[in-house]
């Protein structure tokens, strides 16, 4: 079986023996990697338990995939380039037999302070390179990684500690971003204050900025890093064993930690890089996502690095010091295949052509999107001015759970429509239900989109909490995995997604339940009840409508709003701000105490007349005063 595919015949060849010979189709895509040992069943799945596994036996060391196997043939090709948030900071590069010494010499100092296989390790760091140092550090020595995106607040890190009860913290003293500098280590020595599971923080000096050091417990890295040797032995990993927790939200409670397994997961983000992108020799590739989210996880660093490719990491944020910040750096770069968010072009397109028309962006062959949803207006406006009109638009969906890309073209080779995701991949078997789970059969048709038959890189837990995994994904229907996306296929096959059904909200392609973003408003001392929707936004897709409730109505200021603003960036971070408040005194809710979100989200997306039925509230003149206030 080919690694890479090549033509539309292939794809379909591949495509039928996946579905109908899954097992002998995934043993020929896993021998292409190096194992330790090789496995001895290939599958084992129940979806009703759950319990997926796969590569059963097998043992493998992701990082000597990554790193130790291309030193022969590519030890002094870049493996990393890494762009600084200011344009004018030299740009640093990798090669993979350099990649190796660093990732092997972060792994000797965790060693040396104590992290062992299978202890748990937060990472909260900005976009630097001993980020990615540590992540492929942890993987080296068997330690699970949970990283947690940089721009989360201290309570939000404090609660993923002690969910899944890390010993270690690996941090940085500050952070750039954009014009301003930002704290770090004091966010987690806030956190740490509530997080006895903790006993060691490793620091990265980024910006001399002034911190406490507290004793024993923090150490600064390039102190650590003193007589460290420059090889590191890789662990030895059974397929199944933990390679990471990465949190994610979902339509109730905290966000959970979902759980990616060694084996699987490299063998589905290596494939679905190197046949997503196309890649080939010698060209950058570069993925604009933080590694705080799963999207920086595979096509960051691990997707790229398991094929041998060169892949980029960018420090800073698009607009500064002004909208051509992305296209400046794909000059700079020779960048051949870009992959980022429909929020990042909906911003840069709003921004203006003048921005763009300076830069050289000839290297380009292959556009990416993913996180949302894209808009054809979007789709267009980057496939014309960023792309020429000469490059493969790939749409990719995925989530946090499925650890790599499910259902997207494969640049040049299966079709790509805009604002359709498109054929699935091979070994990918999605199909949409109706309410009752019934299968919605043929063409032109939409429904909920599951997926019935497990694929490698499949979520395998959340953390601690089994029976939160089989609820969320696996009991809505029976024997599938229910995505919590909407989607249709078209008279071709397409898939083209719509979006969440649960009580998910993708903000700028970030995910919120809004259930996690109400608990935060609550937290505030003058609300006394909260609600919050999406509603549809230019830029973000989605925005963040908050319906409140005060103590006292009287103080329902400009000032109070501030207030609530600044209590969701105390509880979870600047990226879960609400966008819209409207004070309320009361919310609508059926006699049972319900509160009625569709009612909430048609005046949030302003269809004040469109309400529908509203007769079984139980005071149907809450939403006269909603829909009069409406912003
Ligand atoms: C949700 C997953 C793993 C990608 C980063 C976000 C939405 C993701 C697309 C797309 C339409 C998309 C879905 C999905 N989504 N990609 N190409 N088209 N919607 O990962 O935070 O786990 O969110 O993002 O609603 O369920 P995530």
């Amino acid at each position: 079986m080919k690694f890479q595919l090549s033509s539309l015949e292939e794809y379909q060849t591949a495509y039928a023996e996946s579905v109908s010979h899954p097992e002998n189709f995934w043993n020929a895509i896993a021998e292409h990697f190096q194992w330790r040992t090789k496995w001895n069943r290939t599958l084992e799945w129940n979806f009703n338990a759950p319990d997926v596994q796969w590569f059963i036996g097998g043992k493998l060391n992701i990082t000597e995939n990554c790193l130790d196997r291309h030193l022969a043939a590519k030890g002094d090709q870049t493996a990393l380039i890494w762009e600084a948030n200011d344009p004018n900071e030299i740009s640093k590069t990798y090669t993979y037999s350099q990649l190796l010494r660093e990732v092997s010499r972060m792994a000797n100092v965790l060693k040396k302070m104590g992290v062992q296989k299978g202890d748990r390790v937060c990472i909260y760091m900005p976009m630097i390179p001993e980020l990615s140092f540590a992540v492929l550090a942890c993987a080296r020595i068997g330690a699970i990684h949970s990283v947690v995106f940089a721009g989360f607040s201290a309570a939000s890190v404090a609660d993923r500690i002690n969910d899944s009860q890390c010993a270690f913290v690996l941090t940085s003293d500050g952070m750039y971003r954009g014009a301003k500098q930002i704290p770090v280590k004091a966010v987690v020595d806030e956190a740490l204050a509530t997080c006895p599971s903790v006993q060691k923080a490793l620091v990265v000096n980024r910006l001399n900025w002034p911190v406490v050091m507290a004793t024993p417990r923090d150490v600064w890295y390039h102190e650590a890093l003193d007589g460290v040797d420059d090889f590191c032995e890789a662990e030895v990993m059974d397929s199944e064993d933990p390679l990471f927790i990465l949190y994610t939200s979902g339509s109730t409670g905290k966000p959970k930690g979902v759980v990616h397994t060694c084996g699987g997961y490299m063998v589905y983000a290596g494939y679905s890089f190197a046949n997503v992108f196309q890649y080939r020799a010698n060209e950058i590739f570069w993925c604009t996502a933080d590694i705080g989210w799963v999207t920086g996880h595979s096509y960051i660093l691990y997707g790229p690095l398991l094929n041998g490719a060169t892949t980029m990491m960018f420090e800073g944020v698009p607009t500064w010091p002004d909208p051509g910040r992305f296209w400046q750096v794909i000059d700079k770069h020779h960048v051949n295949l870009f992959y980022t968010a429909p929020t990042a072009i909906r911003s840069l397109m709003a921004a203006g052509i003048d921005h763009v028309l300076p830069y050289n962006l000839h290297s380009l062959r292959v556009l990416g999107s993913v996180g949302e949803p894209i808009n054809e207006e979007a789709w267009h406006w980057y496939h014309t001015h960023i792309g020429k009109g000469r490059c493969e638009v790939v749409d990719t969906w995925w989530q946090t759970e499925t650890g790599g890309i499910m259902i997207s073209a494969l640049a040049g080779i299966t079709p790509s429509k805009p604002a359709h995701a498109g054929l699935p991949l091979p070994g990918i078997q999605p199909i949409l239900v109706d309410a009752e789970g019934h299968e919605i059969l043929g063409n032109e048709v939409e429904g909920y989109l599951c997926m019935r038959f497990p694929w490698p890189s499949i979520l395998r837990t959340t953390y601690g909490d089994h029976e939160r995994c089989r609820i969320n994904y696996f009991s809505t229907y029976a024997n599938l995995y229910f995505t919590g996306d909407g989607a249709r296929r078209d008279s071709d096959g397409l898939y083209r997604i719509i979006g969440r059904v649960d009580d998910v909200i993708n903000v700028s392609g970030h995910r919120f339940g809004t259930a996690e973003i109400e608990n935060a408003i609550n937290q505030n001392k003058k609300v006394i009840e909260s609600a919050v929707v999406g509603y549809p936004h230019d830029i973000k897709g989605q925005g963040i409508y908050a319906y409140i409730i005060l103590a006292d109505a009287t103080q329902g200021s400009d000032e109070t709003r501030d207030e609530i603003i600044e209590t969701v960036c105390e509880q979870i971070g600047r990226i879960a701000k609400p966008d819209k408040i409207q004070f309320v005194s009361g919310l609508p809710k059926t006699r049972s105490g319900k509160i009625m979100r569709r009612i909430l989200r048609k005046v949030a997306e302003g269809e004040l007349h469109a309400l529908g039925d509203t007769t079984t509230l139980l005071d149907p003149l809450v939403v006269e005063e909603i829909k009069a206030g409406a912003l």
